[in-house]
């Protein structure tokens, strides 16, 4: 068998133990996590601690020696130290970390020759987007780039899939992200969250993203010139008074295969997590509702799942949540069989490049 991929993991807050435990969960025929850094070693610890309890959970014959490995797995306190020093063994780097540091470790990554695997969005806009292709081509980078849009995975987002592939064309998509994110959230770590400098975007960045780039897959748009219509990008300052970021998008986006409306919030008076996806078809519509994980379908043209029930893959895991399902297993694997095979990973840069094009438009950077 081939030699596995030797995986660093650059930051290892609240997303980079989900990315140690799921390569665990589905690739450790593929990979090995060699290396995690994060200047927060008690970070570190307790996400170590929390990816091994559910390992445990997931496969409660592994030996205590194997525990023992995973647990002393190197650890750096920059991700500087994932591509020097004895870190010449690492071919794959995972980007974990605020979203504007995503750019300079990609460069990172593509000067040095690895592979590499970010979390969404690819980096802030489609400006810097660009400097990635040009760095891609000036320094001949023949390894790989895969994104992380997990949410592609869950099963009733295939279901819709298929039920889109059979009646295609689809008119217009309505993404509706109704979610409650407190201050704290966006005071944590040094307040990226909430700053346009570290998060540009705010809830179309961070939460919105998933059913944006969701919608767009779905509609095959191709990254062409699109409207927004109605666009409001806003701030509750007294729910949120230290962010810069918007809690709440809206409008429409016109595309060549129909529209998107959108709404996303970080402000929802209910304090729980309700996301709405409502494909419309020349026939009717299909509606997906997940309400903290467990998704209802309806529609009024086709008889339908009762409901998909993410809760049931949670059972009493530490890491992840149902509301955004577990892609991520899938989501890695696959990414990593295209490394070990020389072909594109099924979510590219070309992914995350069409994302950054429309939410550059709904924040109305200009065009590169
Ligand atoms: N796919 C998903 O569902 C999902 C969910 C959550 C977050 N994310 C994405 O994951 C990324 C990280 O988000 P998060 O919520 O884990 O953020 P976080 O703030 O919890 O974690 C980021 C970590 O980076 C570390 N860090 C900062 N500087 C560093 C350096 N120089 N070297 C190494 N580590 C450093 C911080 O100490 C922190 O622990 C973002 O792009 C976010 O959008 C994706």
């Amino acid at each position: 068998m081939a030699e596995k991929l030797k995986v660093g993991i650059a930051g290892f807050g609240m997303i980079g133990p989900v990315h140690f435990y799921n390569i665990w969960k589905k690739s450790r025929d593929l990979a090995e996590v060699v290396a995690i850094a994060d200047p927060d070693e008690n970070q570190i610890r307790a996400g170590l601690e929390k990816a091994i309890g559910d390992i445990r959970l997931l496969s409660p014959e592994i030996t205590d020696a194997e525990i023992e490995r995973l647990r002393k797995t190197r650890t750096f306190n920059n991700y500087m130290s994932l591509f020097y020093g004895n870190s010449a063994d690492i071919n794959v780097v995972h980007i974990c970390l605020p979203h504007d540091m995503h750019l300079g470790v990609i460069e990172r990554g593509i000067k040095n020759d690895k592979h590499i695997i970010v979390e969404k969005p690819l980096v802030l806009s489609s400006l810097e987007a660009r400097h990635i292709l040009r760095i891609q081509k000036i320094h001949r980078y023949q390894k790989k780039i895969g994104l992380i849009s997990q949410n592609r995975y869950n099963d009733e987002i295939s279901w819709l899939k298929q039920q889109i592939d059979k009646y295609w064309p689809i008119k217009g998509i309505e993404v509706n992200v109704d979610w409650y994110r407190e201050q704290k959230y966006y005071d944590l770590n040094e307040g990226w969250r909430g700053k346009n400098r570290r998060a540009l975007g705010g809830v179309l960045t961070n939460q919105a993203y998933h059913q944006l780039d969701l919608a767009l897959w779905l509609m095959d748009y191709k990254g062409e010139d699109i409207d927004i219509e109605d666009r409001v990008n806003s701030t509750n300052k007294n729910l949120h008074p230290n962010i810069e970021v918007s809690d709440t998008v809206s409008g429409i986006i016109r595309l060549d295969n129909g529209f998107i409306k959108y709404y996303g919030t970080t402000c929802n008076p209910e304090k729980i997590d309700i996301t709405k996806f409502k494909v419309h078809f020349n026939k009717g519509y299909i509606e997906l509702i997940n309400e903290g994980g467990k998704v209802y379908t309806i529609s009024d043209f086709l008889e339908v799942p009762e409901e998909f029930d993410k809760r049931k893959d949670a059972y009493n895991l530490q890491l992840g949540r149902p509301s955004y399902g577990f892609g991520h297993a899938d989501n890695i694997r696959y990414a990593y069989e295209a490394m070990l095979n020389g072909t594109t990973p099924p979510i590219s840069l070309e992914d995350g490049i069409n994302v950054l094009k429309v939410t550059d438009a709904i924040l109305g950077i200009s065009k590169y």
